[in-house]
C-alpha cells in the first residue's frame, strides 16, 4: 500500500507528519531518533499493553513512563510526576520526549515537554483517530485546572508526528466515533472534502485502510492550513470551533461522560440548525448537511440533558468573547461565518432541535 507522508509546515521550520499503513513504519522512524539522541517515552497505558513488543525493541523499560489516560490525570499532579521522571533520568534540552497515545496523553505529555527546562524536543505518536486528525496538529498542549478543561497550557510544536492507521484497529468503537466527529467537522469546513466524505462515510465504522489514510491525511492538512494562518488562536483558527460551542457545553453538562467528538457530532447539527434558523443556510443546504451528519449515531444520553443547562454551560466556554456566546456557522460546506453572536431563543431552539435528532 502507498505510504502517506504528509509534510506540514510549522513555525520551527518544517516538521513531518508521517502516516504509515503499517506499524513497522512507525518503529523504523522512532528507531532513527533513538540512534542519535537520548529518548524518553510517555506512553498511554492501554497502548503500552497492546503494543508492548514495539516498545521493548525501542526503549529501556526504565526510560518509559506509562500514563493512564483519564481527564483526572490530565493534571498538575501528573505533570509533577512526569517532571520527576525526567529529572531522575538527567533529561536535558537536547533529549527527545516521545509521547504515544490519544489526546489526553498527548496534551499532558506535550505540556510536560514544553515546560521541562523551558522545552525539550517533542515527538508525537497519536494512536486515536481524534489525536491523528486533531490534537496532534496545531501545537496546543495543556492540562485541566480545577473544573476548567484545558485551562493551563502552551503552544508548542512537535519536531514530528508519526503514526499508523493500524493503531486504530484496537480502538474502542466509541473512540473511533469520537474521532470521526472531528472528521465530519473538517468535511463541513471544506467543500471538496465534503463531497469525498459524503461518498465514503456512509454511517458505518468499518472504514477500509486506504480510505482511513485519505480521511486522516486530508483532515490533518485542513487543520494545519487553518492553524498556520493563526497560530495563537486569535481569529481564523476559530473556524475549528464549528460545532464546539454546543459540543463543549454537552461535554460539560454530562460531566465529561460524553466523549468530545461525539458531543461535536451533535453540536454540528445544532450549529446547522442555528445557521438555518437565522437565515444563514438555505433549506436545501440544511437538508443535505443534516442528512450527512445524522448518518452517525451520537450518545442517547444527550437527549436527556437539560437545554437551559446546556445554554448556561455555553456562557462558561472559553470561546465567549466580551460576555457574548460566539458560534461558527456555515452557509454551506466550505463557507464560514466566524464568531457570530446567538440570541438565546435561537440557541435554545437549536439545542432542542439537536436533541430531537439523537
Ligand atoms: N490539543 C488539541 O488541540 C486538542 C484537540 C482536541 C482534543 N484535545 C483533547 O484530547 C483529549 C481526547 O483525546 P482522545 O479522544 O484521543 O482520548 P484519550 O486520550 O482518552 O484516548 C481514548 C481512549 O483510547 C485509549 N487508546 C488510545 N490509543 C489506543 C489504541 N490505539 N488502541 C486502544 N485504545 C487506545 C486510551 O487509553 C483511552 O482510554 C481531550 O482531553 C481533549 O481535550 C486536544
Amino acid at each position: 500500500m502507498e505510504l502517506k507522508n504528509i509534510t506540514i509546515e510549522s513555525n520551527n521550520g518544517n516538521f513531518n507528519y508521517a502516516l504509515f499503513p503499517a506499524l513497522e513504519g512507525v518503529s523504523a522512524e522512532l528507531q532513527k531518533i533513538s540512534s542519535s539522541h537520548s529518548v524518553f517515552y510517555i506512553v498511554d497505558s492501554k497502548v503500552y499493553k497492546l503494543y508492548k513488543p514495539i516498545f521493548d525493541d525501542l526503549v529501556n523499560r526504565d526510560d518509559l513512563f506509562v500514563f493512564t489516560a483519564t481527564e483526572e490525570n490530565k493534571s498538575f499532579d501528573s505533570l509533577f510526576t512526569l517532571y520527576d521522571f525526567l529529572l531522575n533520568r538527567n533529561t536535558d534540552r537536547g533529549s527527545y520526549i516521545v509521547v504515544v497515545g490519544g489526546g489526553i496523553t498527548g496534551d499532558t505529555g506535550s505540556f510536560a515537554a514544553s515546560t521541562f527546562m523551558r522545552g525539550t524536543k517533542l515527538v508525537l505518536v497519536p494512536t486515536t483517530l481524534l489525536a491523528m486528525v486533531d490534537s496532534s496538529i496545531g501545537g496546543k498542549t495543556g492540562v485541566n485546572y480545577k473544573k476548567y478543561k484545558n485551562f493551563i497550557g502552551s503552544f508548542y510544536e512537535p519536531e514530528a508526528v508519526i503514526s499508523s492507521v493500524k493503531f486504530l484497529e484496537t480502538l474502542d468503537p466509541n473512540d473511533l466515533l469520537s474521532g470521526l466527529g472531528e472528521v465530519l467537522k473538517y468535511a463541513l469546513l471544506d467543500a471538496e472534502f465534503f463531497e469525498y466524505c459524503s461518498e465514503k462515510l456512509t454511517g458505518s465504522l468499518e472504514i477500509g485502510q486506504e480510505d482511513l489514510l485519505t480521511l486522516i491525511g486530508r483532515s490533518a492538512r485542513i487543520k494545519n492550513d487553518v492553524v498556520t494562518q493563526d497560530r495563537l488562536d486569535m481569529k481564523a483558527r476559530h473556524a475549528l470551533n464549528l460545532g464546539h460551542t454546543f459540543g463543549h457545553a454537552i461535554e460539560s453538562v454530562s460531566h465529561f461522560s460524553i466523549k468530545h467528538g461525539i458531543g461535536v457530532i451533535a453540536g454540528l447539527r445544532g450549529a446547522a440548525f442555528l445557521a438555518h434558523r437565522t437565515g444563514v443556510m438555505t433549506e436545501a443546504v440544511f437538508t443535505k448537511v443534516i442528512e450527512f451528519l445524522c448518518r452517525y449515531k451520537t450518545d442517547e444520553s444527550i437527549k436527556r440533558l437539560d437545554s437551559e443547562m446546556i445554554y448556561t454551560a455555553m456562557q462558561g466556554d472559553k470561546k465567549r468573547l466580551n460576555g457574548e456566546v460566539k458560534f461558527v456557522l456555515i452557509s454551506q460546506p466550505g463557507s464560514l461565518l466566524i464568531d457570530v453572536s446567538g440570541k438565546k431563543g435561537d440557541v435554545i431552539a437549536s439545542i432542542d432541535f439537536m436533541k430531537s435528532t439523537i
